[in-house]
């Protein structure tokens, strides 16, 4: 099979690299890719948003299935842009990415179905925000309802707060149109867990648990970043956990979307919340998780084109979804002062000890070849350092120790990814 990839960042990466693991794949594409997964997949210049450009090279190269990854392309009909000239695609429709593309969708529909979620309201000028926020309890949580990078969410401590959020989203635009509408949402708390499943329409199969680090500094200190390090299994997503919220909220999910007319085919990442009253939707995404994929593929059993197929046809129910019993921690090294300000052109060096094999792994995020055909940083996020271990505290050492042998200019990571586990 020929494969074409959307994205281009450590999650496509480590899509590529499983994908590349599958003797059903001929050949990979990757639009437009980066320096790190040149090494698995021919990288074609091709932005994520340009689909006429992706479909008219699809058909070129007779391309068998296409998988599209990152949440803006879903969300504006990549999907359904393939399928309209007949090439298979993984991946939510547009009527479907919505559950991620619109908080104000997917919290009404979690409250239409009964799915457990945070109490919230939503407001489509900033005056009747602004006069809720008068009397409403804070912290309080802010959500614009569009994409918005993953940084749309503000956390509110004091009812000043509040109101300035108010002006950064709707008045002052800092998401342009992602903040014409909000959500104002009870504040939540407890352990956060992130669960990506595939679905087919009306199956679903879980994937492993995983943990993410929003922030940039550690201590969970600094601004939100795309995400810092992950790890995964989670310890505190247990048994009990797992089938309520296989009862309660992954299931009905999907069915409520089927519901609606929306048949949701791809990745769903339940983004929850383990309070003391029991799990919560905190947020939904129509994709998988960056950095999330890069700790939960390397322990996954499964041909991913087997899977991807089922999704497809509507044959999940026939895939039996299996995970090592290890663990992975993914470190992420980044450029110093992202995600505001940072250099980017650097050589990174000491790649070379690793290759997949050995349960390492490093999966780029932004990374390209210079002139001289040295690969070099080019973004924030720049490499994600991924190692498997028996237990979570070993895959640990393991990622620290890898971390340490790569090298660039500016190099910057946290030092406590996955600090929870001491805690389990
Ligand atoms: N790691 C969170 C996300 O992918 O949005």
């Amino acid at each position: 099979m020929k494969i074409l990839i959307i994205g281009g960042g450590g999650r496509e990466h480590a899509i590529a690299w499983k994908a590349s693991q599958s003797p059903k794949v001929e050949k990979l594409y990757c639009a437009p890719g980066n320096a790190g997964i040149a090494a698995v997949a021919e990288c074609v210049n091709i932005p994520v948003m340009d689909f006429e450009a992706q479909v008219k090279f699809a058909k070129e190269k007779e391309i068998d299935l296409v998988v599209v990854a990152p949440d803006d392309p879903l969300a504006a009909g990549a999907v359904d842009a393939f399928e309209a000239a007949g090439i298979r695609a993984f991946g939510p429709r547009k009527n479907a990415a919505i559950l991620e593309g619109s908080k104000a969708f997917s919290k009404d529909l979690m409250k239409k179905y009964g799915i457990p979620t945070a109490a919230y309201e939503t407001f489509d000028t900033p005056e009747t925000a602004l006069a809720y926020l008068e009397t409403a309890p804070v912290p309080i949580v802010l959500k614009a309802d569009g994409l918005a990078l993953g940084k749309g969410v503000l956390i509110c401590k004091t009812r000043e707060e509040a109101k300035e959020g108010v002006k950064t989203l709707m008045l002052d635009k800092q998401f342009g149109s992602a903040g014409d509408r909000i959500v104002v949402e009870q504040f939540m708390t407890g352990r956060e867990v992130s669960v990506l499943s595939f679905v087919d329409g009306k199956t679903i199969k879980v994937m492993t648990s995983a943990q993410d680090h929003k922030r940039a500094k550690d201590g969970d200190q600094g601004l939100n970043t795309g995400g810092m390090g992950t790890f995964s299994p989670s310890p505190f997503y247990t048994a009990e956990i797992d089938a309520y919220c296989r009862e309660h909220i992954y299931q009905p999910t999907v069915d409520a979307m089927r519901a609606e007319g929306r048949e949701f085919k791809g990745v769903i990442f339940f983004g929850l919340m383990l309070t003391a009253d029991g799990p919560k939707v905190l947020e939904y995404n129509a994709r998988f998780g960056d950095p999330e994929t890069q700790v939960v593929l390397p322990r996954m059993k499964n041909d991913i084109v087997d899977v991807f197929e089922a999704c497809i046809d509507g044959t999940l129910d026939q895939i039996d979804l299996q995970f090592d019993d290890n663990a992975a921690v993914c470190v992420v090294l980044a450029s110093d002062g992202y995600p505001e300000h940072y250099e980017k052109g650097f050589p990174i060096s000491g790649l070379d000890a690793f290759n997949g094999k050995n349960g390492y792994y490093v999966f780029h995020a932004g990374s390209k070849f210079n002139a001289d055909g040295e690969i070099v940083t080019n973004g924030g996020r720049v490499l994600g350092v991924t190692a498997l271990g028996d237990t979570l505290k070993d895959a640990r050492r393991n990622a620290y120790a890898a971390a340490e042998r790569i090298s660039f200019a500016n190099k910057y990571m946290r030092h406590d990814i996955g600090r929870a586990i001491d805690e389990a």
